[in-house]
């Protein structure tokens, strides 16, 4: 229970595990997984997924609650404060400046994602797209939406934008307990509820034009398949999604653990929120787009779908798919409130560390800064909005949404793994646990967690990063056409701005606090906390 206003608790367990479960479920199980499980080989995939989960999901997870736990034993809810408070080290803070871009930067985007699912819900509850009967059709009503195709405007998608980032702020601005745990505690239920019954409705399909069944693609999911093993990019894929999908490497799930004390169990509570995500995800996030595309499209079909654009399967082939059932406006309108949910309850968890380092570092209020980044997220929105077509938000998922995430994993890694020592960090996460790890999760985060990471960084560095930094390919796939060029600088001038301000925040943070890096932080008092 909270105790003062300035020191933030969470209400209570359930609420807890709903807010880190609503966390890592958003966009990414419904949208993401499919796709990437469809361009890249289905049950191959699933193989090296299963192998990321193991060895690099799940030991980030315990990782990350464990680094925020000790950062919330000195008021730390931001990743400069954590890295500071686990290396005495002038450089500790400055390494955290990269968990305080991505949450900024991927917020940006993913609000404006979010927001296209907000809309679509309404036009399906009142059938506005309904006589867009292809795909192709459904892909043009989807451009015009955007404001991408000729003579179309953005009004509509600006509309959307302003009502879910409003929405988004307000949540954040009533805090951990009264605004984030309230809206996992509705938002959470909903979400699961709607994509039970869409996976039922799915299953139960009966077979399309082609004679194709669910079961079809549910067996392009499942069936093992060893063939594209060979393929880096199907491992690299996989560990991308894995991280994506749980929050790992962000910075955002620190932060909610930083809200914990040290009566606090993280062991089952972490290994619970990633099998939350993993249902949600494997089961019914596997169970919904896909095969629902292979009844009415075959394999082949849906494949071809999933490669034409990273919302097609979402926004063109399910529409499709929803005007030729029964009540198709009721399932569509599920359909897209199961996503929006599934987007609030991760995008408010974005700006919390940044509402926790302008709060603990220098007293600000949690509404002011809430509004204050609601503004900073609408300046740059417009720019998702206005240069959506020239690969801008492209740019940013994959510095942010992607590679970032990577190397915020690996510099955690080694700082609490290593720094920190393994018998420090696994004491630590067995803190006020409520069960026993397998010991051999301390050599698989100790060794294996940070070798597999720097490979994935090494690989992706020399297969994506040099290519999309020389501009020979575009950050979303293809080719990059010089008149995207101006753009995608921009994109990148934008985060490396970022960088700057963060960099020059945390120094005047520091000066102001009398902070010193060689003697550590001051612990705060927990003792009037009860346990979640
Ligand atoms: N895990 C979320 C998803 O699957 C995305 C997310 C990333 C949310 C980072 C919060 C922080 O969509």
């Amino acid at each position: 229970m909270s105790t003062s206003s300035s020191h933030e608790a969470w209400g209570t367990r359930i609420g807890l595990i709903l807010a880190m479960a609503g966390n890592a479920v958003g966009l990414g199980n419904f949208l993401r997984f499919p796709r990437q499980a469809a361009v890249n080989g289905g049950g191959s995939f699933m193989i090296t997924y299963f192998i990321a989960l193991l060895l690099l999901g799940i030991p980030l997870m315990w990782i990350e609650w464990g680094v925020g736990r000790n950062g919330g034993r000195f008021r730390k809810g931001h990743i400069p404060g954590m890295f500071a408070a686990i290396w005495k080290h002038p450089a500790a803070k400055y390494l955290g400046i990269v968990g305080m871009i991505i949450p900024l930067t991927v917020m940006i985007y993913y609000t404006y994602i979010e927001s296209w699912t907000l809309a679509f819900s309404f036009f399906s509850i009142t059938k506005d797209y309904w006589g867009n009967t292809t795909q192709e059709a459904m892909v043009g009503y989807l451009q015009s939406y955007q404001g991408i195709t000729a003579g179309s405007s953005h009004t509509m998608a600006l509309g959307f934008f302003l009502v879910t980032l409003a929405i988004n702020i307000w949540v954040l601005s009533r805090g951990i307990s009264g605004g984030i745990e309230k809206l996992a505690r509705i938002g959470m239920p909903i979400l699961f509820l709607f994509a039970a019954v869409l996976a039922v409705v799915v299953i139960f399909l009966p077979p399309g034009p082609n004679g194709e069944t669910a079961w079809q693609g549910l067996q392009f999911i499942y069936n093992p398949d060893f063939s594209r093993l060979d393929e880096p990019s199907v491992w690299l894929a996989s560990a991308g999604q894995i991280f994506f999908t749980l929050s790992v490497g962000m910075g955002s799930l620190q932060c909610y653990a930083s809200y914990l004390s040290k009566k606090d169990d993280i062991a089952l509570n972490g290994i619970a929120t990633a099998a939350t995500n993993e249902t949600a995800e494997v089961v019914l996030g596997g169970t919904i787009a896909i095969p629902a595309a292979v009844v009415f499209f075959g394999v082949t079909g849906a494949m071809a779908v999933a490669q034409s654009g990273s919302f097609n399967l979402g926004f063109a082939t399910m529409p499709v798919v929803f005007q030729q059932l029964p009540m198709g406006n009721v399932l569509g309108f599920m359909w897209f409130a199961l996503l929006f949910f599934a987007g609030i309850t991760s995008s408010v968890a974005m700006l919390t560390p940044i509402v926790a380092f302008f709060r603990e570092e220098f007293g600000w209020k949690r509404e002011i800064i809430a509004w204050s980044f609601g503004v900073v997220t609408l300046l740059f929105g417009l720019m998702n909005i206005f240069w959506l077509q020239y690969g801008f938000l492209d740019e940013w998922d994959y510095w942010a949404g992607t590679f970032g995430l990577v190397l915020l994993a690996v510099i955690e890694t080694v700082l609490f793994m290593w720094v920190f020592k393994p018998e420090n960090a696994w004491a630590s996460i067995h803190q006020g646990a409520d069960i026993q790890i397998p010991r051999i999760f301390k050599f698989v985060m100790t060794y294996v967690t940070p070798v597999y990471l720097l490979f994935i960084l090494i690989w992706w560095g020399t297969q994506d990063a040099i290519p999309i930094l020389t501009n020979a390919k575009a950050a979303g796939g293809g080719t990059l056409t010089p008149e995207m060029h101006p753009y995608v600088t921009t994109a990148r001038l934008i985060i490396v701005g970022f960088a700057i301000v963060f960099a020059f925040l945390i120094r005047i943070a520091w000066k102001r606090n009398n902070y010193d890096d060689r003697a550590g932080f001051v612990e705060v008092d927990q003792s009037g906390r009860t346990a979640v």
